[in-house]
């Protein structure tokens, strides 16, 4: 079978082709060299277990080792849980969210902090402050009445 197809198709389908095989290769790079993925393995905790269950029941920043913290936080109607965090600059800040109620969202603008804080699960990130000021942390999802008064402050000098 010979199927006779337009010169200009062909290219089409060339381009095509390729696009395909350049949005892969981006992808496999991202991955593999950058370290972007999909969330997966994500460690769950059921929302009324939160308040009871270690190191949910008692949120708060911990350092870990030099320069280096754990930020357990519970984004809750209508506050974060702490709120108000104080750090030396270049420290790195492993920030493990959850919540109890609904859907939050945690965003420090200015730096790639932007976490979502899902009933059920505890998202992870890790982030080093390496300028020194007053950091704004934000609810970037809707919430409910309070969601504009949810704030917190991250304190690096
Ligand atoms: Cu919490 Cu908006």
């Amino acid at each position: 079978m010979n199927i006779d197809i337009p010169r200009l198709e062909k290219i089409w389908l060339w381009i095509g082709g390729a696009m395909i095989v350049v949005f892969l290769a981006i992808i496999g790079f991202m991955g593999l060299s950058m370290g972007l993925h999909p969330p997966g393995q994500m460690r769950t905790l059921a929302p009324e277990l939160v308040d009871t269950t270690a190191p949910f029941n008692t949120p708060g920043l911990v350092p870990i080792g030099t320069n280096e913290y754990r930020a357990t936080v519970v984004s809750r109607i209508w506050t974060f849980q702490p709120n108000n965090m104080t750090i030396p600059v270049g420290s790195t800040v492993h920030f493990e969210v959850t919540s109890p109620d609904v859907v939050h969202g945690l965003y420090i603008p200015g730096t790639n902090v932007n976490i979502m804080a899902v009933p059920g699960h505890i998202t992870e990130y890790t982030y080093t402050f390496k300028k020194p000021g007053e950091y704004l942390v934000l609810c970037h999802e809707y919430c409910g009445t309070g969601h504009q008064n949810m704030m917190g402050k991250v304190t690096v000098q």
